[in-house]
């Protein structure tokens, strides 16, 4: 099956472009500047999301059966810096998708964020009511219902992941990786003990996007890992299965953190029609620690 799969040199389009190639599918991987991929058998195209006539020019001669758009403007205090940029990446780089979507019948797979609630009941399931808080979250939502209105309702999905971290990172650092640099130079933490959120691991979450993309599995999804913890409980739980130091950590609370942009503090994805719907099972907190672990042995 031909495959878009954009920010391709992103945590988690990294890894979905070698799980689809793995996979036999014919991958045409879209990051922003060079290729920052290893690996080979896929084509790459350099690619900026607000330009709508590179971006057709890009896709549409690849016919792709689907898309599926990882890419975005992640960095959620950044965006609430340049807003116009996280529009731009959010918002107008969705509806271009769409637009190539709808003209090469493709299957749109958009991936959004539990961000999109604003934390006052999670864990959230596939019925509760959005209220995006930040800019990063509004736009991320405002992604979601370009989706909706632009393509018909057989040929898109949406599925929202949350705290995606892996090894190796991917640029920027991310929850996992930034806990593993810390302890392994025996620096001290503070883990906010009040936030409630879904680990999910990248390759699993990639192996969820895999297989609802080329099954074509539309609707709303969560694509997360199996367990809501706090930040605190994870942290310790990946002491544990790394040999690190726990007193390391020390608890906080974000309600007493000033933080540029809002964050959801009880957040986390409810998995179960995701669990039950797919062969690529959403880990629980052990299983997903013990394969990150083995990523961090495999390329410390
Ligand atoms: N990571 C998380 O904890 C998390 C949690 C919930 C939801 N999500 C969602 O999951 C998706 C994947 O996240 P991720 O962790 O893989 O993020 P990521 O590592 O930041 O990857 C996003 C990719 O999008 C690219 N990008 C950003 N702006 C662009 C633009 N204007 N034009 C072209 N490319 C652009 C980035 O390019 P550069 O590499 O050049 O910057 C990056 O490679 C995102 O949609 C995010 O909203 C992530």
């Amino acid at each position: 099956m031909r495959v878009v799969v954009t920010g391709a040199n992103g945590l988690v389009g990294s890894r979905l472009v070698s799980t689809l190639v793995q996979q036999g599918h014919e991958v045409l991987a879209c990051g922003r500047g060079p290729s920052r991929l290893s690996g080979q058998g896929f084509t790459y195209a350099s690619l900026e999301l607000g330009d709508r006539g590179r971006l057709v020019e890009a896709l549409l001669p690849f016919k792709p059966a689907v898309i599926i758009n990882p890419a975005g403007m992640t960095d959620v205090d950044g965006c609430e810096k340049q807003p116009v940029a996280a529009y731009t990446a959010n918002v107008e780089g969705v509806a271009s998708l769409c637009l190539v979507a709808r003209d090469t019948q493709a299957h749109l797979l958009h991936v959004s964020t539990d961000y999109v609630f604003d934390g006052q009941a999670g864990p959230y399931d596939l019925t509760a009511t959005p209220n995006p808080l930040g800019t990063y979250a509004q736009t991320k939502y405002a992604g979601e219902l370009t989706v909706r209105s632009l393509l018909p309702k057989e040929q898109w999905s949406i599925a929202r992941t949350a705290v995606v971290y892996g090894w190796p990172r991917a640029g920027n650092n991310n929850f996992g990786s930034w806990l593993v640099d810390s302890f392994r130079q025996g620096k001290a933490v503070k883990l906010f003990e009040d936030q409630l959120v879904s680990p999910s691991l990248a390759l699993n979450v990639a192996d969820m996007l895999a297989e609802l993309g080329t099954k074509k599995l539309a609707g709303l999804w969560n694509v997360a890992g199996a367990e809501v913890v706090d930040r605190v409980t994870f942290g310790r739980a990946l002491c544990a299965r790394f040999g690190f130091d726990p007193a390391l950590i020390t608890p906080s609370r974000m309600k007493d953190v000033a933080l540029l942009s809002p964050r959801p503090p009880r957040s986390g994805l409810v998995v179960t029609r995701t669990a039950e719907a797919l062969t690529a099972k959403p880990l629980g907190l052990t299983e997903s620690l013990d394969r990150f672990f083995h990523e961090v042995q495999g390329a410390p």
